[in-house]
């Protein structure tokens, strides 16, 4: 538990993470101290969990408003544009990307707030990069507008930690897979879509090659390396750029198998767009053996524990929704 009282802003509360880091940092710091905010309405798994803002981070006139008029001491900023949408509108991705940072971040430094939370992602590395076992530190030639914009981010982040002291903390995220909220423009939206598809109509056109492989986690383990990390004493972080993290590596052929554990007749189609080359200039896999020393990171979940506990889920909510009584 966190020793100083504090409150909370999320912004970009209504996305794939945002609902569910929302709903885990309500059971952390109560439900009043965590503030919700997006550009969209509110989610409706959020509803009536906790207070919600409408709010614009480009706005920083409105956002600085808010962080003073509900005295907030930490922001999670979670709005971005993702790689397959920044690479329809790389100016819009980068000056999305780069001013909301740079709002938060001069917000956090002038109101002096205890902690920032801002996520990277794998899309930092590039084709130069090694494909496996990627490491912390490595040649980083991103060839998205997406990844340039995470990894300028990561050097943003640094410099207002060293020059300001602002305790701001990242982690590169792999692809990240969730039942409760659909994802925003992914290269890896395929193996969230791939569950809910087969169950409705026991096949997939996947966007991606057979054989594609690309780090992922499972949603709950991506939710709590992010509490772990915020949690962590300050003196135990030696990254202030990002930190990598790795949870399992799998190609859509080998999720494709895994499904069929569930549901043996289900067919997958491959017919690679524009998203192949995005993914293919990705690391396969991600060493993260700095982030297990310096606050121990462990992943819970590997492709089949997620692929048994996607289906109860997506189970539960399709009976529900047959018969609501
Ligand atoms: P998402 O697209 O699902 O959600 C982003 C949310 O931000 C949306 O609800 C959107 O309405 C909101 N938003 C956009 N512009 C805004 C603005 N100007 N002001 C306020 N809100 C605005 O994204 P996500 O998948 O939840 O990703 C969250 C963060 O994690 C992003 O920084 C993303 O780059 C990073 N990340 C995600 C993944 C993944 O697989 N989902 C992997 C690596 C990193
Ligand atoms: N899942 C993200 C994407 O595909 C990685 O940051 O864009």
């Amino acid at each position: 538990m966190p020793l100083r009282k504090d409150k909370i802003l999320v912004i970009g509360a209504s996305g794939q993470i945002g609902v569910e880091l929302t709903l885990a940092l309500r059971k952390q710091y109560g439900n009043n101290n965590v503030v919700a905010s997006d550009l969209r309405e509110e989610n409706p798994l959020l509803k009536d969990t906790g207070p919600y803002v409408s709010l614009d981070m480009m706005n920083k006139e409105m956002l600085h408003v808010q962080v003073i008029r509900q005295n907030i001491t930490q922001i999670y900023l979670l709005a971005a544009i993702l790689s397959a949408t920044g690479e329809k509108n790389p100016n819009l991705a980068w000056h999305l990307n780069m001013q909301g940072l740079l709002n938060v971040l001069d917000i956090a430094r002038e109101e002096k707030l205890h902690k920032v939370y801002w996520p990277s992602s794998i899309a930092v590395f590039g084709p130069s990069s090694p494909k496996i076992n990627c490491p912390q530190q490595t040649i980083i030639e991103p060839s998205t507008v997406y990844g340039i914009s995470k990894y300028a981010g990561e050097f943003w982040c640094n410099y207002y930690f060293n020059r300001y002291g602002v305790d701001v903390r990242s982690i590169r995220y792999p692809g990240l897979i969730s039942y409760k909220s659909a994802p925003g423009g992914g290269t890896t939206d395929y193996a969230v879509e791939i569950y809910q598809e087969a169950l409705d109509h026991n096949k997939y056109n996947c966007f991606l090659s057979e054989n594609t492989y690309l780090p992922m986690m499972y949603m709950p383990d991506a939710i709590r390396a992010t509490l772990e990390l915020m949690n962590a004493p300050a003196e135990n972080i030696s990254i202030r750029t990002a930190y990598n993290i790795s949870g399992m590596s799998f190609s859509p052929r080998e999720i494709a198998e895994s499904i069929q554990t569930h549901l043996p007749d289900f067919n997958m189609l491959y017919k690679a767009d524009s998203r192949q080359a995005i993914a293919d200039s990705w690391p396969q896999s991600i060493d993260d053996t700095v982030a297990k020393k310096d606050w121990g990171w462990k992943p819970q979940y590997d492709l089949q524990k997620m692929t048994d506990d996607m289906f109860n889920n997506l189970n539960v909510t399709k009976t529900l929704d047959q018969d609501p009584s």
